[in-house]
């Protein structure tokens, strides 16, 4: 984590007089909650500043991609919102596909009721966890009940589970983040809308790929952080290994238009230089309460100048500007 005390990576353009979307640090539980998963590195404080991106396209984009799903919150928001015609969800973890394939395929409802019936003790979170799933809904449904038993929501190898309760919920040990109507009602609300998702197991990578030459597709891009030799994503995430600088290249290249979130390393500050893109720091807060930076890639981050924000909150300081990390 970054000092929030340190200077913002300096640049040369200023985007915005006024204060805008990105000057404010979110509270997320002013946000709808759309998915189900509560996801390490999940993005629902970065879903106003998302919505007013999309919101700006001169065309309602045909289709919004998400290559690294997790928690589907961006796309998820997107299709619930209408800010597109349709959202293509990418994830390579099969634990977390599980899930996409069981809410986009129409066994939502199964998935609820599954949720509903199980009594959330640490005996049988274990043995469901110890299972041989035979079937996608039974995994998904695993896949959920770890979710929301694991310490911190993380699911990657080595993660225990919640013994003493998350989240001021002490009393309520193992069960602390299990609200089966919430999620039920999460679910339910998925499968009503579920004729604009589409999703796919496998690598995001390859997907964008695919949809390199389509003026109407854009991309939120959300990747694991293991750019700079960052640990995170290969603590938080089952699939962590990528190809940072193919990715770089390849949204450079796309048709349509994209944004991207990463974490602020020089790494990565590199890769916007060399593809000539435009980067803005972020405050974010995350489930600890820290103010954390991360940056905000795009080919042209202009639109942010056109977002006030909802409530103002300084992060680094009275009078400070927002500056624009874009590349000669
Ligand atoms: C930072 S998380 C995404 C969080 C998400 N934006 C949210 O709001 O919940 C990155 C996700 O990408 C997945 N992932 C890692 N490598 C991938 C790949 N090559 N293709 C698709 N998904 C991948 C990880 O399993 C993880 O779920």
């Amino acid at each position: 984590m970054q000092d929030p005390a340190q200077p913002l990576r300096p640049g040369p353009a200023v985007i915005s007089d006024g204060p805008t979307i990105l000057d404010r640090v979110v509270n997320v539980a002013s946000v709808r909650q759309r998915s189900p998963f509560r996801y390490p590195g999940g993005k629902t404080w970065f879903v106003p500043a998302a919505s007013a991106w999309l919101a700006s396209r001169p065309r309602r984009p045909a289709l919004l991609v998400e290559p690294f799903t997790g928690g589907g919150t961006i796309g998820l928001t997107a299709a619930f919102e209408g800010l597109v015609d349709r959202v293509l969800l990418v994830e390579l973890d099969p634990a977390v596909a599980a899930v996409w394939r069981v809410l986009v395929d129409g066994q939502g409802p199964g998935l609820a009721d599954r949720i509903m019936a199980f009594e959330c003790t640490l005996d049988n979170v274990i043995e469901t966890l110890a299972r041989t799933p035979a079937t996608t809904l039974e995994r998904a449904f695993a896949t959920i009940v770890r979710n929301r038993t694991a310490r911190g929501g993380i699911m990657a190898e080595g993660a225990g589970l919640i013994r003493v309760g998350e989240d001021g919920k002490e009393g309520r040990g193992i069960a602390s983040r299990w609200y089966p109507g919430t999620l039920r009602d999460r679910i339910l609300a998925i499968h009503d809308i579920r004729d604009r998702l589409s999703f796919i197991e496998g690598d995001g990578l390859g997907v964008i790929e695919a949809h390199l030459d389509e003026p109407d597709t854009v991309f939120f891009v959300d990747p694991p952080y293991t750019a700079g030799g960052k640990r995170a994503g290969s603590r938080l995430y089952t699939a962590s290994h990528l190809d940072h600088a193919r990715l770089f290249a390849r949204c450079a290249s796309a048709a349509g238009d994209f944004l991207m979130t990463y974490d602020d390393a020089d790494e990565v500050g590199a890769l916007v230089e060399a593809h000539g893109l435009a980067s803005l720091p972020m405050a974010m807060r995350n489930s600890h309460h820290e103010t954390m930076r991360e940056l905000l890639i795009g080919r042209d981050l202009s639109w942010v100048a056109g977002t006030a924000p909802v409530a103002s909150k300084p992060v680094v300081g009275p009078g400070r500007r927002m500056p624009a990390t874009r590349a000669a």
